[in-house]
């Protein structure tokens, strides 16, 4: 099938390889010539494994090209919209003008019978709004968010846990109408490969499927800030918040994933994501009803500067003139995504109270050093070590986490104080190799 791609960030350039790799004849369409260029090229513009091969294999069988003309949509039986919904400069909610813009542009070459797939994670209520200049053409426009995980983007893609559409519904029925249902199966045979290794295919309204990505979201953020909150409790009581996580995760009802305690979420999606909820939920007279989000965001933002007094505290009171190296730049690991990132927020605040912050991080270094040039960035991890009166890792990188022992630290750095803000390390492990070690 054909198949046109408007956005090619992290989302759009991982659906337009995936879709090639299915079969489909793909085009990459983005305004971002640099970007064009280098995805042209089978060059990934950010880190993300597994992503450059994928490229390199769709653009030699053909299938796969980017442009930054949206022309090249012309004759393409769906249109997959995965630009950027990032937070207003001056608010909470998402900014819809990229939303905007993409499907306008795409409006003069489209044709009757075309999809138009939004996969951005948009306010609910948006596709009703941007439906009718859809329709006027005579395509149909649909819903299909998209769940990936950075880091995982590609596995997410070809692989899904599930495939949520929202079409147009009959307004007496609530059935997908003729347009809707005819949308529906054409999306079937687009991820038929997926839909043959068992990923279930829900059909739902428009409102329904916009909602349903916002809920994933706001409920992992949640899940993550519940576990942080009782590592507040834990901190005061001398309880082990990841002994608890590991007993509540054994509830097959609860499950042991995104309860890690630490440093909390960061990243270009969960923070802004459940802020745009919490603004929509207000706009639509039902702020009561997620009140809760707020409450998620400020614990979450509580952990990073919980992070910082503990090392201050490690310290002696002052981190004035102290070495202190920070592992990891990036929101997470296998990423070099830094937008919101806790790992650079705990950073900069130390550099605030006037430590000297040496920080490393094996992909997300370059992205760090151009919106923070005044911190001091270091490529080799042990290079980085080197004279630190403490070590604080915030992104749970292999090369911090599983490959960094106590012993091997030792014999790079001038102090023996550790801060743990993942919660990754064995403890014990550290303090018997004489450390004084603090977690989250
Ligand atoms: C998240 C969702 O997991 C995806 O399903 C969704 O598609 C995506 O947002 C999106 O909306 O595009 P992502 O932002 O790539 O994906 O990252 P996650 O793996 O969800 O991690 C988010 C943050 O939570 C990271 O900073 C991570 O370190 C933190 N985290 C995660 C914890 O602090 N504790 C945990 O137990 C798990």
């Amino acid at each position: 099938m054909r198949l046109s791609v408007i956005g090619c960030g992290y989302l759009g350039a991982v659906h337009a390889a995936a879709m090639a790799s299915l079969g489909h004849d793909v085009v990459g369409i983005d305004v971002d010539e640099a970007k064009v260029r280098s995805l042209s090229l089978g060059r990934a513009p950010f880190h993300e494994p597994h992503l450059e091969p994928l490229l390199a294999e769709g653009i030699a069988a053909g299938r796969l090209t980017f442009t930054t003309d949206m022309a090249a949509a012309s004759g393409s039986a769906v249109h997959f919209v995965g630009v950027g919904t990032p937070q207003q400069k001056d608010g909470d909610a998402a900014d819809l003008t990229y939303v905007g813009a993409a499907i306008d542009g795409l409006l003069p070459y489209l044709a009757p019978g075309d999809v138009v797939a939004g996969k951005s994670t948009v306010p609910v209520g948006t596709a009703a709004e941007l439906a009718p200049r859809v329709e006027a053409t005579g395509a149909t426009l649909v819903w299909n968010p998209e769940f990936l995980r950075e880091g995982w983007a590609v596995k997410d893609t070809v692989d899904p846990d599930r495939l949520v559409v929202g079409v147009p519904t009959s307004s007496t029925t609530g059935e997908p109408d003729e347009a809707g249902a005819a949308a529906a199966d054409v999306l079937r045979e687009v991820y038929h490969a997926a839909l043959a290794n068992g990923a279930p295919f829900i059909v739902t309204d428009l409102a329904t499927a916009e909602l349903v990505k916002v809920a994933a979201n706001a409920f992992l953020a949640t899940k993550i800030s519940f576990i942080n909150a009782m590592a507040e409790i834990a901190e005061v009581t001398g309880a082990d918040v990841t002994q608890l996580a590991d007993a509540l995760g054994h509830d097959v009802r609860i499950g042991r994933r995104f309860l890690g305690a630490g440093i909390g979420f960061g990243g270009g999606c969960l923070p802004k994501d459940i802020r745009a909820f919490s603004a929509r939920a207000e706009e639509l007279g039902r702020g009561e009803s997620v009140a809760f989000l707020r409450e998620v965001d400020a614990i979450n933002l509580r952990r990073r500067r919980r992070a910082v007094d503990l090392v201050v505290e490690a310290l002696g009171g002052s981190v004035f003139k102290k070495n202190v190296t920070v592992l990891g730049a990036a929101f997470k690991p296998h990423s070099d995504d830094i937008r919101d990132s806790p790992a650079l927020d705990v950073a900069v605040r130390l550099h605030g109270l006037g430590a000297w912050v040496t920080i490393t991080d094996p992909a997300a270094l370059e992205n760090a050093q151009r919106l923070h040039p005044q911190l001091n960035y270091v490529a080799e991890r042990d290079d980085a070590l080197r004279e630190a009166d403490a070590i604080i890792m915030v992104t749970e990188w292999d090369e911090y986490r599983r490959e960094l022992t106590p012993e091997h630290a030792a014999t790079l750095t001038r102090g023996r104080i550790v801060v743990d803000g993942r919660n990754g390390w064995d403890a014990a492990a550290w303090r018997a190799a004489g450390w004084t070690y603090y977690g989250m």
